[in-house]
């Protein structure tokens, strides 16, 4: 059983329709009922949608809570959900800091605790988390998403460390510029200055995300831990 939080659009929906069509059941995750709607439309009979909003710690526990009631183990955790609320950094206020950290990062540690102290149980995990290639390289008016996609980077290393001898693999796929709403937002200048920065010339794809989700998570793939998995057209090489 795999958990795809923010599976009512973008990457979230792409990861989780893909799994679902390789035969796994897939749990979604999203703030609203029109987004439980969407979710359960598409995942029709090979899965599920929760209710879970990261603003809360109360309500992210009791989702999770929520979730075990129904279903015993998940073995696949993918952490998708993610912001951007951008301002340069002078105009930037203490709210919005602490929403796109609270979201972004904070909420990977509320929700991957408990889901992690039950596949230490079973000896058996893997987790995926979103990045984002702003944690490697930041960009003016993100101090607050660089910082915490940087923070991802720290968690996912040390957690990849702690329970590895669990059997439990954990890693970071971090997308350049994929074609999303987020990415609809960039005025055409915007987009310009960025593809010049690409090698390959485009934006990547959805799909390009969840073909390698589904490779990290597959039987086949038990020996990949600790990793950042950059998909960014040549954008950025560590
Ligand atoms: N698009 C890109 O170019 C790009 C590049 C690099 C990294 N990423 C990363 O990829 C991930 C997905 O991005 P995307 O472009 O697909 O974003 P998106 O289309 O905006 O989707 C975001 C998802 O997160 C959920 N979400 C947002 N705030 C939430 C909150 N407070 N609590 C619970 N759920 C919340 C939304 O669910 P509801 O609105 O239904 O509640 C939605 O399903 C993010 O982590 C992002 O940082 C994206």
């Amino acid at each position: 059983m795999a958990l795809v939080t923010g599976a009512s659009r973008g990457i979230g929906k792409g990861i989780a329709k893909k799994l679902a069509s390789e035969g796994m059941i897939v749990i979604g995750t999203s703030r609203s009922q029109s987004g439980i709607k969407i979710i359960n439309n598409y995942l029709k009979n090979n899965g599920t949608s929760f209710i879970l909003n990261t603003v809360n710690v109360n309500s992210i526990k009791n989702s999770i809570k929520n979730i075990y009631k129904n279903f015993e183990n998940i073995d696949i955790l993918i952490n998708n959900i993610g912001i951007v609320e951008d301002k340069l950094l002078i105009n930037m206020t203490h709210k919005t800091w602490e929403k796109v950290l609270n979201t972004n990062l904070n909420s990977l540690f509320h929700i991957s605790k408990p889901i992690v102290q039950k596949m230490i149980k079973k000896r058996n995990g893997k987790i995926v988390t979103i990045g984002s290639i702003m944690g490697n390289i930041g960009n003016c008016g993100q101090t607050n998403y660089s910082a915490s996609k940087s923070g991802i980077l720290g968690f996912h290393r040390s957690l990849a460390l702690e329970v590895a001898s669990k059997g439990i693999c954990v890693n970071v796929i971090s997308p350049g510029f994929i074609e999303t709403k987020m990415t609809k937002r960039l005025t055409k200048f915007q987009k310009m200055k960025y593809l010049s920065k690409i090698p390959l010339k485009r934006f990547g794809t959805i799909n390009e995300i969840s073909e390698t989700v589904s490779f990290l998570v597959s039987d086949r793939v038990n020996y990949i831990t600790g990793q950042v998995i950059h998909i960014n057209g040549g954008m950025y090489m560590p």
